[in-house]
This record gives structure tokens, sequence and C-alpha cells, in this order.
């Protein structure tokens, strides 16, 4: 992996900085594993066991076997002519019943992912046995009482999902002690280490992964090492055996010593590389002596490889005198099959620096790499890349995480659409638990909405990373005799929201009781894409840093015409005012001066006299008004890269813990986030341009109790002294309760209790007054449902001795539909965050996964117990803020028609402004116009946003 992730208890996440060694720190490596192989067999053999006419050597008794042995070392690895013939899979699990998937809409994944099939699907012993027409006499010769029959009633097919960057198993979730198995400290340089050996069976996340529509994936060493050790290609279902290698798809023969046939050809071995940052940072080195590891690391394969190919000519040549064993070694072997082309290297690198230390390396050596993972500045080096050795790398990359260190600070969205119009190969990957591997396809949906065409999108997360790890034989497509892997769609699975009815893995359906949610026709297409041309091309111009601030502010008149729909907050929360339906009386126009609306009508009942000389006119070409949105949860506004603390603004203290300065007031001091402000980071700019116009951040504290007091910002403010700039100084008081602190939880509590119970004097003491006497909201970073419910009495007990109603919001939430009914009855509200629940962490782990698993998500349940719910950010996932307004959608698709398309909208603004305190009419203060859809849609563009506080329209 390679992003640091912290405890997520604390939603005012924060940076390195002075991280307590109880602060969960979750890297993993992004390298690409290595696997051992030493193909051997008949069939192969180019060299004749001849006897020298000249020598009188004695011929070994194995003599045939050394030669058979040198004529294999050479076979690029594939599946045996054989293959395509088979009528079972190798992984067939007996007894499992055949089944016919009648009339889906099948992506194929043939012609370039062009092709889609309109037919019926048949499932038989692990593999497909037919598409499309299963033929008549196929069919007949089931006993139809066998035959698991299913309608999918038109409904989209496609091959399973595939994940060419995973910690699943070798990452555990919810992280333990013993979950961390992806990094090895012992050096820079270890081929001979394998992620099999790490990959826990009893990961929560499998099933929930499933649950997307994963039904493969590549486990790879961490990327902690510059060579991190060979990676496994797993399928995620459960097995009979229950055990890590009977997950293994086509492990390489030696996977557990001589215990298997050895197979010809052989099969792909994988290697996990890593470059830059991490292998720097874990081995207190530099770049320099990465690659010097690198290379003295490939010189030992070479040479090895040199005596193994001598070795083998004097074999074939009768030479046995003196021969002695085939020259081989356990720790070098792995890259000796590198040389010889045996394996595909799967290798994190970010940077032109580092890529380019790579390209070097592969032509000094002579040795292909499979792909670049992460690989953030990969879009602006195409050329470089296509100067690797043998063939070009596919590059395997995020969306939208970026930023998070320096080596992703260039990184783009418009970088899958830029690396597939250089014919160059684009896969979209998890680097699980880094991004939640059960919403891979979300990451292929935003790569479409930003430019990569649907056909290469789709193929980004099956047929292409099957082909780079070298399974495209049998996985990736829906062909005739490939693996029984098969999604089943309760949409297209590019448009947002999508989710599995059923998923078969080896032909088995993994999910026993599918919850489906009726999705709308107009979600069954490829959604449409806006134009970005033009910011994709300022992308490349600006070497990656393109501008972000608006085209134009402006403060005169601004008329927008021609949308569909009208979301506005009038005060009582966000409410739909409009749909497009052909009525007269609909507004037409929507009239914005000095950045607040004035007039919704029509031209006739807006008044046109004060319009100005020359008022803007925007036309939205169909699409939408809405408020403004509001993101918590991240750093945002206090972090440019969040790996580099001198871009932040740190940590707080922790009073627990640590003695604080008495010139701050000692443990009763209270730090306010508004000082720390910096404006223009990207990622405020970025949110700004996607729809969020406020930002609501606390002081960071990843390990203490009380983090201070938030403040509200406008995310499009060019620093802190500009009109409207500072949207609330100070909103709420923030504190965070999560057992990876290094007091007790009861401590925790015991202080808190404190106090508001008189305990807390000096500024502090202000503070409480104010969330006593119900004017400040207090804001509690915590997910266990046993800490929420101390909570609930502890409201109870300090309202009833002080008289007082305090405004509780429980902040991350992840097991609070457990409580749902207190939760209301005890009148608190709760911010989801992360929007989608993760088991991340123990007092994490009973989440409501939504469907297909079940039919409430976290968000809906506690919605329908009349619970004031918001949708926030993870604790140190600033670049996630910009995706606030899909987020909120998935909220509302995941529920069916039950979430209306303004509850949606207010998740993330009017129940916001609630829930932390922000003043009435803040979010109505912001306006944001989207063209060709709303604002939740993957369609619309937002292309104007108007900011009454900052008394401008901002147009992109
Ligand atoms: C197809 O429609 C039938 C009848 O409405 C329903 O029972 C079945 O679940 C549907 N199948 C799928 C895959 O949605
Ligand atoms: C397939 O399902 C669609 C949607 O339910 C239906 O309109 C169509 O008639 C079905 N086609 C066949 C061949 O059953
Ligand atoms: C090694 O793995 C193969 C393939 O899964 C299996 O058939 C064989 O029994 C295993 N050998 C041992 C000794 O476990
Ligand atoms: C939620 O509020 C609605 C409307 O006031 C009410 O009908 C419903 O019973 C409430 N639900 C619960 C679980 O209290």
């Amino acid at each position: 992996m390679d992003k640091a992730i912290i405890a997520p208890n604390n939603p005012e996440w924060c940076s390195t900085r002075k991280r307590t060694r109880h602060h969960p720190l979750l890297r993993a490596a992004l390298a690409f594993g290595l696997l051992v192989v030493c193909g051997y067999g008949g069939l192969f053999t180019d060299f004749q066991l001849t006897r020298s006419k000249t020598s009188s050597a004695k011929i070994p008794i194995n003599a045939q076997q050394i030669l058979q042995k040198c004529a294999n070392l050479n076979v690029i690895p594939g599946p045996p002519p054989d293959f395509y013939s088979r009528t079972e899979s190798d992984r067939y699990v007996a007894k499992t019943r055949p089944t016919l998937i009648k009339n889906a809409t099948i992506w194929t994944g043939n012609v370039d992912g062009l092709e889609v099939v309109l037919g019926d699907l048949l499932l038989d012993r692990g593999i497909i046995q037919a598409v499309g027409q299963v033929p008549v006499n196929v069919l007949n010769a089931y006993d139809r009482g066998g035959l698991e029959i299913v309608d999918a009633n038109g409904s989209w097919v496609s091959p399973g999902i595939v994940d060419l960057h995973s910690h699943l198993g070798d990452y555990s979730s919810p992280k333990l002690k013993g979950s961390d198995d992806t990094n090895s400290r012992k050096g820079l340089v270890q081929p001979w280490l394998r992620s099999l050996d790490s990959l826990n069976t009893h990961d929560d996340a499998y099933q929930l992964s499933i649950a997307g529509g994963v039904s493969t994936a590549v486990i790879l060493p961490g990327s902690a090492n510059a060579i991190g050790g060979q990676a496994f290609v797993i399928k995620l279902r459960p097995t009979e055996e229950r055990s890590p290698s009977s997950m293994l798809l086509e492990p390489p023969f030696t996977f557990n010593g001589s215990g298997i046939k050895e197979v010809q050809p052989p099969r792909w071995r994988q290697l996990k590389q890593a470059c830059g940052e991490n292998p720097s940072r874990f081995y207190s080195g530099t770049r320099m002596d990465t690659i010097w590891a690198y290379r003295k690391g490939y010189e030992e394969a070479r040479k090895l490889k040199v005596k193994q190919d001598a070795y083998c000519e004097k074999a074939a040549a009768g030479q046995w005198n003196a021969l002695g064993d085939f020259p081989d070694d356990l720790k070098w072997e792995a890259l000796v099959d590198v040389l010889r082309g045996k394996v595909k290297i799967q290798n994190h690198c970010y940077e032109a620096v580092d890529l380019d230390g790579i390209v070097r390396l592969t032509n000094e050596f002579k040795f292909p790499i499979a792909a670049f993972h992460h690989a953030h500045e990969t879009y602006l080096v195409p050329e470089l890349l296509k100067k690797a050795y043998g063939h070009t790398p596919a590059v395997a990359l995020f969306a939208t995480a970026a930023r998070y260190k320096r080596e992703s600070y260039r990184g783009s969205e418009f970088a899958p659409r830029i690396l597939a119009d250089q014919g160059i190969e684009v896969v979209m990957k998890s680097d699980h638990p880094v991004l939640n591997s059960r919403f891979l396809v979300y990451e292929a949906q935003q790569a479409h909405y930003y430019g990569l065409a649907a056909n290469l999108a789709l193929a980004s997360v099956t047929s292409t990373p099957a082909k780079i790890m070298g399974q495209e034989h049998r996985i990736g497509y829906v062909r005739k005799g490939y693996d029984a892997d098969i999604v089943l769609w309760d949409s297209h699975p590019l448009a947002l929201g999508a989710t599995p009815k059923q998923v078969f893995i080896d032909g088995v359906a993994q999910l026993k009781h599918p919850f489906v949610v009726p999705k709308s026709e107009a979600l069954q297409h490829v959604p449409n894409t806006p134009d970005f041309e033009e910011e994709t091309k300022a992308a490349l111009e600006y070497d990656g840093l393109p501008p972000l601030e608006p085209k134009e502010s402006v403060s005169e008149t601004v008329i927008f015409e021609n949308f569909d729909s009208l979301f506005l907050d009038l005060g009582d929360g966000v409410e739909q005012i409009f749909t497009s339906n052909g009525h007269e009386d609909e507004p037409q126009i929507a009239i914005v001066q000095n950045g607040k609306l004035s007039c919704i009508g029509t031209a006739g009942t807006c008044p046109s006299a004060d319009l100005g000389v020359d008022p803007r006119i925007v036309d939205l070409h169909g699409g939408s008004l809405a408020p403004g949105l509001v993101s918590y949860g991240s750093p945002l506004g206090l972090v440019h890269i969040l790996g580099e603390e001198t871009t932040q603004d740190g940590e707080v203290f922790d009073g627990l813990t640590t003695k604080i300065p008495s010139i701050l007031g000692g443990d009763s001091a209270v730090i306010r986030a508004v000082d720390g402000l910096q404006f223009t980071t990207r990622d405020a700019l970025l949110a700004h341009r996607s729809g969020v116009s406020i930002g609501v951040t606390a002081p960071c504290s990843s390990s203490g109790v009380l983090a201070g007091l938030s403040t509200a910002f406008s995310t499009g403010a060019a620093h802190k002294l500009v009109k409207g700039a500072v949207v609330k100084d100070e909103a709420a008081l923030h504190v965070s309760l999560s057992p990876s602190f290094s007091a007790s939880v009861s401590t925790q509590i015991a202080m808190l209790r404190t106090m508001l119970d008189g305990g807390a004097g000096g500024e502090l003491g202000v503070q409480v007054a104010k969330v006593l006497e119900g004017k400040m909201p207090l804001v509690i970073g915590v997910h266990s449902a046993d800490i929420m419910a101390s909570l609930i009495q502890l409201k109870s007990e300090i309202e009833r001795t002080t008289g007082s109603i305090i405004k509780m919001t429980f902040a991350g939430g992840s097991e609070a539909h457990l409580l749902a009914k207190e939760i209301a009855a005890a009148n608190v509200g709760v911010i989801i965050a992360p929007a989608r629940s993760f088991p991340f962490f123990w007092d994490m782990r009973r989440i409501l996964p939504g469907p297909p698993l079940t039919q409430q998500s976290a968000v809906s349940a506690l919605l329908l117990n009349n619970v004031t719910v918001g949708v926030g950010v993870n604790f140190d996932e600033s670049w996630a803020v910009r995706n606030t307004r899909f987020d909120v959608s998935w909220a509302a698709l995941q529920a069916g028609g039950e979430i209306s398309k303004a509850e949606a909208i207010s998740l993330a603004s009017s129940n916001l402004e609630k829930l932390l305190g922000l003043s009435p009419g803040t979010v109505a203060s912001n306006l944001v116009a989207t063209s060709g859809g709303t604002i939740l849609d993957v369609e619309s563009k937002v292309v104007a946003v108007a900011s009454a506080k900052r008394g401008v329209v901002d147009l992109f």
C-alpha cells in the first residue's frame, strides 16, 4: 500500500507529525511480486541427450532431467495448448449446480470492449459453457430440475471485477496487531519473500469486495522495499479447504514445494517492486540507495543466469565431466526468472525521476515491467514509458486519490484518458484497503467521467488487469471456456451506484440473499460524459499543476437559463423546487446579483430593470441549480500535502498524555482551526469546482481527545482576508474517542465528563459553557456503538444535573445504526464518515454494508429512525472532498427511491449546517450551477458557483 491510513476513529485526523505508537498507521506497499518457477518437463526440449564421441564422460543418471530443465529455462509462461478445450475448471467446486442466466445484456470484453451480446449464459463445472445462444442440444443434456435458472430481465452482465493491486488478506480488516503483513523491514531487495505467506483467510473485506463484484485480485507485498517479494493471484471466494493455498489462481508449481506436478508451459509469476519515497523512508536511504540496491540484486541474478546458461550449454554438448549440480539459489531464482521473461513485475512508481530510473534498469538488465502502479506522473512522460525494455508498461491508477504525498501531487483525474490516448493500457486498482476494493467499479466510473472511453473504462477493471497479470486466457472476459466469474448488475456498471444483484465465482453464486434495489431505466445506459477537453489539455500544459481558480469571478448580474431542476434551502432544509415537466409556470431563469440569488421566474416575472448593462447569460443545457455542498471530516484547508509536515498546520497537543505548555493556558487551552487555515490548497480548489463551497475543519488531533474549535471557510477564497473567506470562525467544539489512543476509553470518557461537569476552566471552560447553553454543538468523533451508548448516557446525565440541552453530533458513526432508535431518542445527530462504511478497525467492524448484503445502509437506517444525518469524508482524505456530490448520490442510489434527490443533497449541506453549528442560511448563501444534469449526476459538470457571502459568481 502506499498511502498512509491513519486511525480513522478520529475525524479530526492530522499530519504525520507526532504520531504515537498507539496511532495505527497503515502502510501498504505497492510493489509487485515475483514467484518461484523452475519450469521443466518434457515438452519443450530443444537440447538432445547426445553422447559426445570425444568425451568419455560419466553421464549422470538424471541427465535427461537436467537437459529437460535446461530446455525449459526460457519457456515463456502461458496456458498449456489443451487449456482452451477444457470442459471443467481446476477450481470447479464439486456439486455446484449448473446455472442458466437468461436474457442478459452481456458486456463480453471482446472487440476491444465494444461487444455487447443480448442473450443467455450457461455456467457449469466452473466455466462458461455458452454465451448468447445456448444450443438446444447442450441445454437438453441438462436435467431441468438440476439447472438453476436466473432470469436477468435484460440486466447488465460483466466479467468478475479484477483488481491488479490489492492487499486483501495480507493487510486484513479489522486491523489488529497481526494484520499488517505487507512489508518486511529486513532488506531493500528481497525477491524471495512471498505474499502468500501472509495471506489471512479471515479478512472481513473478502465478502465485502465480492459484494462489489470483485472476483480476482493480485495480492502484493507492500512498498517499503525496492523488491518487496513475490505476489500471488487469488480468487476471493471462500473455499472448502479454507486455506490460503486453495484460494490461489494458477500458482506457479513451486509454490508449495515439490508437491504439485510441474506444468508446462510454466505459469506466470508476479513480483512487487517499488521506488521513490517509500523504500527511502523505510530504509533511511535515498533514491540513489534504492536504485543501487536494484542493480546489485539484478547483477546477482544476471551472474547466476550466465552460470546456468553455461552449465546447460555444456550439458547439451555432453560435457558432463565435473559439471556438478545445476547452479541455483533460492534467494535469487525469482530474479533470474525475471531476466528470463517469466515474471510480471508490478512496480509501484510515481514520479518522472523514479520512472526514469526503472526504465533505465529494465534496459540495463533487459527485462520488461508489466505495470507501473499509482504512477501519478506517467501521463506526463508517455515517451519515457515507451522506452522501457520489451514493451510499454501498463499503468495502474487511482481515479481521484492524489496529493497525499509529493509523489502524487501532480496526479490528474485526466491521466487515464491521456494515457489511453497514447495507446498505453490503463488499469484502475484499489490498493485495498487504501481504497475499499468493494468500490473498484466506482474508480472505473470516475475514470470514465473524466474522459476514459466506456469500453476502456470497463476493461480497466476486467480484461486489462487480467491481461497484465497473465490470466487473460481464463478471466476478464465473458467467453465460452472462461472461468465462470460473472457479475449481474442492477444498472450499467459505469452508472454511479452500480451494485451487483449476484456475483458468480467459479460458477458458485456468492450472495445468499441479495437485496436488490430497483434502478431507473436512465441508469441502464453508459452515462454521457461532460466535456473536459480544456482541463485535460491544461493538465499537460502546466506539467500536472494546472490553475484551478475560476476563469472569472464576477460580481455583476449573471442570468442562468435552461435548467431542468432547481433545489433550494428556503430555511427548512433542501427542497426540490421544480423539475422540468413542461408547465408554463416553471421558472425559466435565475438571476444572481453580487453572488446572491435575486429572482427565479420567467423573463416576464423577473424585473429586467436593474440587470445592469451587460448581464452574463449562462446556458445550463438542461442542468440544475442547487445549494453549495459542505464538507466535513478531512483536514481540508489545513493541509496541502498529507505526507509533508511543512505543507500543513500540524497537530494539537494531547492534554491527556502530554503536558500542554502553560503559555497556551495549560490543559484548558483550546485551539482554533481558523488560526491555521491555508487557502488555495489544490484539494480545496478542486472541491470548489466540484460544488463543495464550504469546508468545515477542526484542528488536527490524531491521537488526543480534545481537538478544539472547527472553522467554516469558503473553499474558493483566495486568502483569509478576502470578503467571505471565513464563513464562521468558531463552528463547533470537537473531541474524539478512540481505543487507538493511549489513555483507556473509560479515561477518555471520564475526561469528557469532567470537562462538561464544571471541571474545565479558562478558555475551555468558556467554550464548554457555550456547549451547555446549546449555542455550540459538541461534535464527537466516534465509531463504536458501545462508546456511543456511554456518550448518550453521559449526555442525559449532564443535561439532568445542569439543566442544559447539549447539541451533540457523532462523527464517524460506523456502528451508529446499532443504536439508531436510541440516538434518535437522545436527539443526537450523526455524520457518517467515510460515506460508505468499512471495518478498518475493531471499533468500526459492525458496519451496515447496504445492498446487496443488507437492505439498509448506515445512512438509510439512521434516516428511517428520523436521525439528522450528514455525510462526511474520511479523516485523512482531503482529496476525496471533491467527490462529495457522488458520495451522497451513492447513498441515495443505494436506498432506491427511499432517499429523494433533495434529501441526498441535504446530507452534505443543510444537515451538516445543523450538525456542525453553522448559522442558518449558510448553505442557502451558495448556489452551484451544473450543466448536463443535477449535482448528483455523473453526467453533469459544475460550471459556476455563486456565493452571496463573497459577492461573486465564479465561472469555471
Ligand atoms: C426478473 O424478474 C422477475 C419477475 O419480476 C424477478 O423475480 C427476478 O428477481 C428478476 N431477476 C433479476 C435478476 O432481477
Ligand atoms: C428481456 O427482458 C426485458 C426486460 O424485462 C424484456 O423487455 C424482454 O422482452 C426480455 N427478452 C426476452 C427475450 O425475454
Ligand atoms: C500443492 O498444490 C497443489 C495444487 O493446489 C496440490 O494439488 C498439491 O496437493 C499440493 N501439495 C502439497 C504437498 O500440499
Ligand atoms: C419518523 O418521522 C415520521 C414523520 O414525522 C414518522 O411518521 C415516523 O413514525 C418516524 N419514525 C420513527 C421510527 O420514529
